[in-house]
């Protein structure tokens, strides 16, 4: 990150704390908290190019980023197609070397084993989800840390490519909002159709499918803060009922060879500070 931007980051922190708290949720026990978001790198043994990448978003970000309170990925992490468990090994011998700690939800890849063994969601929760500091329930994870909760939640579908929230995870988010931290919640599922599809099938295949019981049920929290998804591999940042929804762009689609996509997202209370960041 260049100097500017992070002197940036500070000055809006410095006011963000020195504002008068309109928020009704509780504002004054958190502290500033950062991550990097990086979703649908689809890593994928028979390509070599997949796997640099990966090894150069973790240079990346114990380079530039070295005061991140963790790293988030966002699903399709590896593309699962490899025999038996070995993408996972991989991809989990590259995410081990990054400075702060790591925590991951599936994308569909990862809930489609394609008949050799690879792993699901068992498999899956072993190798990611043992960290001590996570809560496992069910399907989902949730991280509280200073101050905040963050939610995991698995919106795939073993064997299909298309999402939806179980009712124990509409349940599990519940649960959590109503204890009136501020929250961010990361699936792999996109919750609206922000890119305009027309077709059915594509509305279907990658938008949550139960999208509006999710929100009706969960968005109306004024504690939750921040979603992020991915799987469409476009960019987006909307406003839904007062939450930031976002989607970013898919560490798959680099601007330039050695450009690979991620977001950096700072939060200082209810503050949400946030940007497209690029390897260089
Ligand atoms: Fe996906």
């Amino acid at each position: 990150m260049s100097k500017i931007s992070r002197r940036n980051f500070l000055k809006s922190a410095v006011v963000a704390s020195a504002m008068p708290l309109m928020a009704s949720t509780q504002t004054s026990t958190q502290q500033t908290l950062k991550f990097i978001h990086v979703t649908d790198s689809h890593m994928d043994l028979s390509d070599s190019d997949s796997i640099d990448a990966m090894w150069l978003m973790a240079e990346f970000i114990n380079t530039n980023y070295k005061d991140l309170d963790f790293v988030l990925f966002g699903g399709d992490n590896f593309n699962n197609l490899a025999p038996q468990d070995s993408d996972a090994v991989k991809f989990k011998e590259i995410a081990d070397t990054l400075h702060c700690p790591y925590y991951t939800v599936r994308g569909n890849k990862e809930a489609f084993p394609h008949g050799d063994k690879q792993i699901d969601l068992e498999a899956f929760q072993k190798m990611f989800c043992s960290a001590k500091e996570l809560d496992v329930r069910g399907k989902d994870w949730l991280l509280q840390t200073k101050g905040y909760n963050i939610l995991g939640l698995d919106s795939c579908i073993e064997n299909h490519n298309n999402g939806k929230y179980t009712q124990e995870t509409i349940a599990f988010a519940e649960e959590i909002l109503q204890q009136n931290k501020p929250t961010v919640l990361v699936d792999h599922h996109p919750y609206t159709n922000f890119w305009g599809a027309t077709k059915e099938t594509d509305i279907h295949n990658y938008v949550l499918n139960n999208t509006d019981e999710v929100q009706k049920r969960l968005f109306h929290y004024p504690n939750l803060i921040l979603t992020l998804s991915g799987h469409k591999h476009v960019d987006s940042v909307k406003e839904v009922q007062g939450t930031k929804v976002i989607a970013t762009r898919g560490f798959i689609r680099p601007l330039d060879l050695d450009m690979f996509p991620m977001r950096y997202v700072e939060l200082n209370g209810n503050n949400i500070n946030e940007k497209l960041i690029y390897t260089d």
